[in-house]
């Protein structure tokens, strides 16, 4: 058993303040994005679907300006890997995630985006890659993948599915070992 499910961490009111505000719509699509790709490439999917949806929580509120986002300012200023990463970290300690997945899940979050990051090539590890491909995966011009709604029981509803395909994924894994 998963000491944390996808679950614990969508329904705490810190992550459910930062999805509000970046979109929940996007955070679980990139989820079940990440899920495919870490069962195509063999890793670790409980890690990657919990990187994919918290992967955007670093977003600030002064980007939007009347509801909208303002994109030069965000632009300008952002440094919402960085933050989504720590916050993220923070709230998978208190849930009482392994601090070697809570860092990992980090990670993948810091990297996910390189807009703010020097030039050069990073080799970035899998789940990295996974994390921010099936961010790519789900963006769509102008940033209105930000903006999709999702009704609430919906989005209950595909974690809780998640959460299934996360478990049966790691049955043979387990068994193997
Ligand atoms: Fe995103």
């Amino acid at each position: 058993m998963r000491k944390v499910t996808l679950m614990d961490v969508y329904t705490h009111p810190v992550a459910q303040k930062y999805l509000n505000r970046s979109g929940k719509a996007h955070a679980i699509a990139c989820a079940y994005h990440a899920f495919k790709l870490a069962v195509q490439a063999g890793i670790n999917p409980d890690l990657a679907v919990k990187a994919a949806l918290l992967h955007d929580i670093g977003h600030y509120e002064w980007y939007t300006a009347g509801g909208e986002w303002d994109y030069e300012t965000y632009r300008r200023n952002d440094i919402h890997a960085i933050k989504g990463a720590e916050r993220a970290h923070k709230l998978l300690i208190r849930l009482g995630e392994e601090p070697k997945a809570a860092k990992d899940i980090a990670l993948a979050i810091l990297l996910h985006t390189d807009s703010y990051l020097p030039e050069g090539d990073l080799h970035k590890d899998t789940l990295q890659q996974i994390v921010k491909k099936a961010d790519e995966m789900d963006e769509e011009p102008g940033g209105h993948h930000h903006y999709r709604q999702i009704d609430e029981s919906l989005a209950m509803k595909k974690i809780t599915e998640l959460d299934q395909k996360v478990q049966q994924a790691l049955q043979p894994m387990k068994r193997s070992v």
